[in-house]
């Protein structure tokens, strides 16, 4: 008999289930036998990164055989100038996934709990989880958008963390600054709250400068180089916090956690600022292009201000295999609870085009057009 090591594990293990990403191109050629495919399954930059990040890799690439600076200084120097903070507010992660995960680590245990939205990022369930702590998870009055009286309603002695996406994944949704500090005044001022601005740049001037415009005591603001900034496949993320959480974040970080090219590409990217806002504004006139579309044809499932659009049909699994069939990557929302809907990342031009012409025959096909 083998040894049962769900068993011999910590005791959240028992309830953990792994995240599930976006279906890999190579899988998708391997299960279907098509020749080529588009992945808009992962809201990934299609244009990629500015071509200062990939000079600065080429260079970085010459210095991997040492380790990289584990305090990320001259990143974090260049996120201070950036937003105008002080280095001791910053921490960088592999990821703005791993900044979340440390920071609900680092701050919620066995016997407290973790507040967010039922249909927010799950990353914000999966890290709660596997922390031990009790994750609270509020439904939307509408289905889709955070209920942000009701999460702070939700909030108690036990309440340590509460993560909020504005806008969220993959719901689309967007609170207004002024909506998320009337929020922000209703929590006890112990409460670490984590904003997470993944899509920020998608919605810059609707949201400015969210740092300096929102105040509590234990706010966190979370961003990620991997959407706009074309660097998904580096892995770099960031808070912006209060110094005293950050020390407290980096006891649990790992010594290297952001490796030597990921942090010479995201310090280039962030120089190059002028071309990936270019590239959001084509990425959200794709978006109106897609959503209009798919209103005409009746199956949007709601306006979205990030860099994905969603599709709502009864038949969303029928449609998610026909379009897979054709090589097109879409993102079922099963995992939310949203059996029908597909979330479909805006892709360039060519590729939207492509969507299009796939989506509109098998509306068509189906009678719904
Ligand atoms: C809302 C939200 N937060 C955080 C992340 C994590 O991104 P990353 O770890 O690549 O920074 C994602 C990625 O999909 C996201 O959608």
């Amino acid at each position: 008999m083998g040894v049962d090591w769900l068993q011999r594990a910590v005791p959240q293990a028992q309830g953990l289930h792994p995240y599930v990403p976006g279906k890999p191109v190579e899988q998708l050629l391997r299960e279907k036998g098509v020749a080529e495919a588009i992945k808009l399954a992962s809201n990934e930059n299609p244009y990629g990164p500015s071509p200062r990040a990939i000079e600065a890799l080429r260079h970085a690439v010459a210095e991997v055989h040492r380790y990289p600076d584990g305090n990320a200084t001259s990143l974090k120097r260049k996120l201070a100038e950036h937003h105008h903070v002080s280095e001791v507010e910053i921490v960088v992660g592999n990821g703005s996934n791993e900044v979340i995960e440390l920071l609900i680590r680092a701050f919620a245990g066995p016997g407290d709990a973790v507040v967010y939205s039922a249909r927010g990022f799950i990353v914000y369930a999966l890290a709660a989880q596997a922390a031990g702590a009790h994750g609270v998870a509020v439904p939307e009055a509408d289905g889709l958008s955070h209920d942000l009286d009701a999460m702070a309603g939700a909030v108690d002695e036990a309440t340590k963390v509460v993560c909020i996406a504005n806008p969220n994944n993959p719901t689309g949704t967007m609170h207004a600054p002024a909506a998320i500090q009337r929020f922000l005044d209703r929590l006890p001022r112990e409460v670490v709250v984590i904003l997470d601005e993944a899509y920020y740049e998608f919605v810059a001037e609707a949201l400015g400068d969210s740092w300096r415009r929102l105040n509590h005591p234990g706010l966190v603001i979370t961003r990620t180089f991997s959407k706009a900034y074309g660097l998904a496949g580096c892995r770099v993320g960031y808070a912006l916090c209060p110094a005293g959480i950050a020390e407290v974040v980096n006891r649990f970080r790992e010594p290297f956690n952001v490796n030597l090219p990921a942090m010479a590409a995201a310090s280039a990217a962030l120089d190059d600022h002028e071309w990936v806002m270019a590239r959001v504004a084509r990425c959200r006139e794709q978006r109106a292009r897609l959503e209009r579309a798919l209103s005409a044809w009746g199956v949007l499932g709601g306006h979205s201000h990030g860099n994905f659009v969603l599709l709502r049909h009864g038949e969303s699994q029928q449609i998610l295999h026909a379009l897979e069939a054709q090589g097109i990557i879409p993102r079922p929302l099963a995992p939310y609870g949203m059996r029908d809907y597909l979330r479909i990342s805006v892709g360039t031009e060519a590729e939207n085009d492509r969507l299009l012409q796939a989506l509109e025959a098998i509306l068509a096909k189906d009678g719904q057009r």
